[in-house]
């Protein structure tokens, strides 16, 4: 059974009631962040239970040498690592003597948390008898802010019940942490330096290695009964890496204490001098106060929500996953910084030990380039033109050469930073979907100009990669691709896997027509590029005749796509008649077991349907999507979206109604039984596309917006917008009508179930 504890609510994540088999996984679905930093649920004070600690900082990693493969050549040298970065929300709690741990006082009641995800914060509260008796009552509200990013903001309250109690606050900042994702149980944090005025401290810790320098700080003020007081430590406790503040006070029965603890970093990504940029960070916060700063931080996500919601009319659960997937997206990236990058745990975890997938190019960029401004797209794309050398010289050490390049399939900073073979050297589809990213972007947002200014030059490299990937067979008569791993990474190492050859053949074709279309329209912008990349006619010539000639795996019989060569030698078990007992079956099964299996763990064969939908017919996706589907497991949290989106095309409406809920609940409700070590944050983005583009029926061709409005039978009604080409539109769909609003005075023309219509002006204008 999946979990369901989580309280269904429309704006807010709820749980209620203690239970410790529940933290871990409470830590990731409560975790906060701002794109700057973020971090997981984990309780202020101190707890000895199970728990899984984790604060990051977006762009702060650490290259861990890798353990296995280093006798292949090729290899790459390290496997990235997403760091738990110094603590500077730890407040440690004595009551009458007594430290508060809720895994070891007599009684924890009433306990709950909520994630306001409509005003940005986390709450938490409790009572708790302490095995010296005293019983308390806790109240505590924490965020990260959106407008000031280097900072959080801690407010904890301690209200004694029964009698009165001595408590001492303390506060700390630690950066002697450790990383729960370690290849040979290493520190990664170099303690440099502690200091401390009045009631401000600061840990000055650098990466090793990478030499990130990171001031972690923290200030803190005492309150009682709501009004500032002017206690001091009474005590300080100083190591090499961790400081602590101890702050006593007698609180009487029934009277509110609280303790406010700003805290947060600054980095050397940002800063020359993290010291005094941290002094700063705390003077501005405590400038504002705990009060403002809440008022700041309910407006910026006010006007997130503005552009970016979802409303679903009629089913609270679904309206509560959709929300929940467009909060955390927002809390991982916003778009302010090109080097950044979405990683798929964002600030929830450790795992994928990277920050970029291609889950960038493939999921996210589409939610970002309709709920955002374009700039903050182009940023993603010009990440990736930041890396083309990088690529370029990560073909090379394959073998590759004349520029071809081959882009990671995990990076932090343009090096490929995975380390299993079947991935790092096979999972080549990822040069694919960065090449898609690009003509979807244009698709979008009308804007050539990324083309001639820098995506060529990446769709060149790309180009040349595949070119010099495949090879020609006297035996089929075609180009093939041997070796690869498709987005099913529940198969390696096979030959011509359909999705991989399909688009290395697209991205042939397309590079072929941009560089014709530059070379046409932009002839400046093209002298400049060719004579950088020497690029020939002949070279152009070769291009166009490999992608005329791949060899595509087809069975005449089944009248099928197959999803590599030989897929039909397989022992053909649906996964309806498989033991429900053996799933998922990456946590039940051998690996070997997996490879020869036929199951799938996410859309492969109909991953190319979904991108170029308009190059087959709809019969020809309704045999795979039927076939394929009955094989697929979900275990990538990439795959229910893209089923979700293609039911809906089908009209299988129940079908993409429960892929929806499963896209969209799989961490609320932990479908895949692993939502301790993190959420799925990448994936997230595709249960957008999943109401967006499947519900919704959104395409764009020839630059006009397309609609084929359905809705599911659970919902009165839904609604969202889009940022298209600088006009917001507004779609409200019912179980009878469908409206498109446009914003201002503009008009703008769609085509809805094949007719022509304008979107009419917006009843709020
Ligand atoms: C999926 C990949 C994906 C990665 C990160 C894996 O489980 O198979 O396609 O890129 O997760 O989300």
């Amino acid at each position: 059974m999946n979990q369901d504890y989580i309280k269904p609510d429309n704006w807010s994540v709820i749980e209620e009631g203690f239970d410790v088999t529940r933290i871990k996984s409470s830590e990731s679905l409560f975790s906060i962040g701002n794109g700057a930093m973020g971090q997981r649920a984990n309780f202020e004070e101190n707890y000895t239970g199970e728990t899984f600690q984790g604060s990051y900082i977006a762009g702060i990693y650490y290259p861990d040498k890798t353990k296995v493969g280093w006798w292949k050549n090729g290899y790459p040298e390290y496997f990235a690592k997403v760091l738990n970065a110094p603590n500077w929300i730890g407040i440690d709690i004595e009551i009458n003597g007594e430290n508060l741990d809720l895994n070891t006082c007599m009684e924890v009641k009433n306990f709950r948390r909520e994630l306001n995800m409509k005003e940005g914060w986390y709450n938490r509260s409790f009572n708790a008898i302490l095995k010296n008796g005293t019983e308390i009552a806790v109240n505590v509200r924490r965020f990260v802010s959106l407008k000031l990013d280097e900072i959080g903001i801690i407010n904890y309250e301690i209200t004694p019940l029964n009698k009165n109690a001595k408590i001492i606050y303390k506060p700390y900042v630690d950066a002697g942490i450790t990383n729960e994702d370690a290849n040979w149980e290493e520190k990664f944090w170099e303690p440099l330096e502690v200091s401390k005025a009045n009631n401000k401290a600061f840990v000055t810790a650098q990466t090793f290695k990478t030499h990130f320098k990171v001031t972690t700080f923290m200030q803190n003020s005492i309150w009682s009964n709501g009004q500032k007081t002017a206690i001091s430590p009474s005590d300080v406790e100083t190591k090499s890496d961790k400081i602590q503040f101890n702050y006593d006070v007698i609180v009487a029965q029934g009277e509110k204490s609280s303790i406010q603890k700003i805290g947060g970093y600054t980095v050397s990504l940002n800063h020359k001098n993290t010291l005094i940029a941290a002094e700063k960070a705390i003077e501005k916060a405590v400038s504002k106060g705990y009060e403002l700063l809440l008022e700041d931080q309910i407006n910026a996500w006010s006007e997130i929500w503005e552009m970016s919601d979802i409303t679903i009319e009629g089913d609270v659960k679904a309206q509560q996953g959709i929300r929940f997937n467009i909060f955390q997206l927002n809390q991982t990236y916003l778009g302010k910084d090109s080097r950044l990058n979405i990683g798929p745990k964002g600030f929830t975890g450790e795992k994928y030990g990277g920050s970029t997938y291609w889950d960038t190019e493939a999921y996210c960029i589409p939610f970002y380039m309709a709920t955002k401004d374009q700039e903050v797209a182009r940023n993603l794309l010009t990440y990736r033109y930041n890396q083309l050398d990088k690529a370029i010289e990560n073909a090379s050490k394959l073998g590759f050469v004349n520029g071809a390049a081959l882009y990671p399939m995990v990076t932090m900073n343009g090096e490929e930073c995975h380390n299993e073979w079947e991935i790092t050297f096979e999972e080549i589809h990822r040069n694919g979907a960065i090449a898609f990213a690009i003509y979807n972007f244009h698709r979008y947002t009308g804007d050539y100009s990324y083309i001639p200014e820098k995506g060529l030059e990446v769709l060149i490299g790309i180009a040349r990669f595949w070119h010099q990937r495949v090879n020609y067979s006297s035996n089929q008569k075609k180009y093939v691709i041997l070796g690869v791993t498709g987005p099913n990474e529940y198969e390696n190492n096979v030959n011509n896997n359909f999705y991989t050859n399909y688009i290395a053949k697209w991205c042939l074709e397309y590079t072929y027509e941009q560089v014709q279309k530059v070379s046409l329209e932009y002839p400046l912008d093209h002298k400049r590029i060719t004579e950088k990349v020497k690029i020939t006619d002949s070279e152009l010539q070769s291009w166009k005749n490999v992608s005329d000639n791949m060899y595509f795996p087809f069975s005449e019989e089944h009248n099928l796509y197959l999803q590599q060569d030989g897929f039909l030698d397989k022992d053909l078990v649906r996964v309806a008649d498989l033991d429900k007992g053996q799933r998922p079956i990456n946590q039940k099964w051998s690996w070997d077991r997996i490879l020869r299996s036929p199951y799938i763990k996410q859309a492969d064969v109909l991953q190319c349907f979904y991108f170029f939908e308009d190059h087959f017919t709809r019969e020809e996706l309704k045999n795979n999507f039927d076939f394929y589907e009955s094989f697929t497991v979900h275990e990538s949290s990439l795959s229910p979206c893209v089923h979700s989106i293609q039911a809906a095309l089908l009209d299988k409406m129940d079908m993409a109604y429960s892929f929806y809920l499963r896209t969209s609940r799989l961490d609320l409700d932990d479908y895949n039984h692993e939502v301790e070590e993190g959420c799925h944050i990448t994936s997230m983005a595709g249960t957008w596309m999943s109401i967006v583009e499947g519900f919704g029926g959104l395409r764009v061709r020839d630059n006009t917006l397309h609609f084929s409005p359905k809705i599911p039978k659970e919902w009165q009604s839904y609604s969202f917008k889009i940022n298209f080409r600088n006009q917001i539109l507004t779609v409200v769909v019912s179980q009878n009508e469908t409206h498109f609003y446009v914003n201002g005075d503009t008009k703008l023309a769609l085509v809805v179930n094949g007719q022509k219509v304008f979107a009419s002006k917006s009843p709020q204008n």
